[in-house]
């Protein structure tokens, strides 16, 4: 197969789609990848090292897309792209189709099959291409808390771990999935008190047999977070009800009564946020104020760190990849109860009902297709 990797044009996507470890592994099987020239530079890969892994590395976009059998990438194409998309292409990326008609009738329209990563699901159930963004988002909320936490970036001057005579801070996490369990895990590196909130009961077992009681594990509700985030320096919002907007579990009345020049970072803001003070901020000017609270709310946090973002992306992509390469997209979607829940576009039609409800548009099931 030959598996085609462009670069990234929507706005401040710094990530690539395939790693040259990874160009190497699909090379040394038998397959050709051509790769843009530039594609992995933001992310600190440069065409030597793909040229040096096995790849061809091509001038323009046009000829990555023409050559390609199967295009990996990243983000979703934008209109720019659209003019790239043919009949048989296999496009493996993140799509997020919902909300993009124009974007869902291009793919019809050029019958690509579009294969997004966001609904791939592991035998376990869960979504294992969303897990690693999490893990950094999660991981990079208490960095990014700690930094505004500084005089100078309109913080209280808390350092999060304290000093000896000096008590540390206190952070306080609200949803304890993949987002909560990173920063929770984090924070406490850094020595700050934290307090760790969810609604499933079962899972605050888990995090305190995997912290060893060392944080405070919470049951969620309205007096519990009013209390909590009246007393923390850091709160991280990482709560998510999958399929729906996030819920305002902190109100502008708790915000108001939180500590002047207490941040709040607001992961879970790409599905609007559970702080009802926030919205939605990008890397150029990721924070503002409100009541004297500082929040940071950038919707792709991932991006601020796009070799850590990259690498960590890729090693979850590189195994569905090798075996739509291997295997040849129709077997692996046969074979591959994941792959199949990934086929978002088949044959010109809408495979994903999600997709297709929100676009009042009719689905297929893909096997039906095969
Ligand atoms: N801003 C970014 O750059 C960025 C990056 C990655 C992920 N995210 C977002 O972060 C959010 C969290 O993602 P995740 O992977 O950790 O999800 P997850 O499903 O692993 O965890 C969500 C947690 O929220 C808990 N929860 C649900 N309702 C609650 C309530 N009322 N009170 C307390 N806890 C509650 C759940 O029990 C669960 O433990 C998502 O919206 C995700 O899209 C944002």
């Amino acid at each position: 197969m030959i598996i085609g990797v462009p670069k990234e044009v929507k706005d401040h996507e710094s990530r690539v789609g395939i790693v040259p470890s990874g160009v190497k592994a699909l090379v040394d099987a038998g397959h050709q990848v051509v790769v843009e020239a530039h594609a992995g530079e933001l992310s600190s890969m440069s065409n030597d090292d793909y040229q040096q892994a096995g790849a061809e590395v091509l001038g323009s976009a046009a000829d990555v897309w023409n050559r390609a059998d199967m295009v990996v990438k990243v983000k979703e194409p934008v209109p720019s792209e659209f003019k790239h998309l043919r009949k048989d292409l296999v496009l493996f990326t993140y799509l997020h189709l919902a909300p993009l008609p124009d974007l869902t009738d291009a793919l019809l329209k050029n019958t690509v099959t579009g294969i997004a990563y966001e609904t791939i699901r592991d035998p376990h159930g869960t979504l294992p291409l969303l897990t690693p963004m999490s893990e950094v988002a999660g991981r990079m909320s208490v960095q990014v808390g700690a930094s505004y936490l500084e005089k100078e970036k309109g913080g209280r001057g808390v350092l999060l771990g304290g000093v000896p005579g000096v008590p540390p801070a206190q952070v306080c996490v609200i949803g304890g999935g993949i987002v909560g369990t990173n920063a929770a895990k984090i924070a406490l590196g850094m020595g700050a008190v934290v307090s760790l909130i969810d609604l499933n009961l079962n899972r605050l077992r888990e995090l305190d047999d995997i912290f060893n009681g060392r944080i405070y594990t919470l049951a969620s509700n309205s007096y519990t977070i009013a209390k909590a985030t009246q007393h923390a320096d850091l709160v991280i919002g990482g709560v998510l009800i999958p399929g729906a907007s996030a819920p305002k579990l902190v109100t502008r009345a708790m915000v108001s009564k939180m500590k002047k020049g207490a941040v709040i970072v607001d992961v879970a803001i790409d599905q609007g946020g559970c702080i009802e003070t926030a919205h939605p901020t990008t890397h150029s000017e990721p924070s503002y104020t409100v009541d004297g609270v500082v929040h940071y709310c950038v919707t792709n946090m991932p991006a601020a760190v796009p070799h850590t973002s990259t690498l960590a992306l890729t090693n979850a992509t590189f195994p569905y990849v090798m075996k739509l390469a291997r295997m040849g997209v129709t077997k692996a979607i046969q074979s591959d109860n994941g792959i199949r829940e990934g086929v978002n576009t088949f044959k010109g039609n809408v495979t994903y009902a999600a997709v297709a409800q929100s676009q009042g548009k009719p689905t297929k099931n893909v096997s039906d297709l095969l």
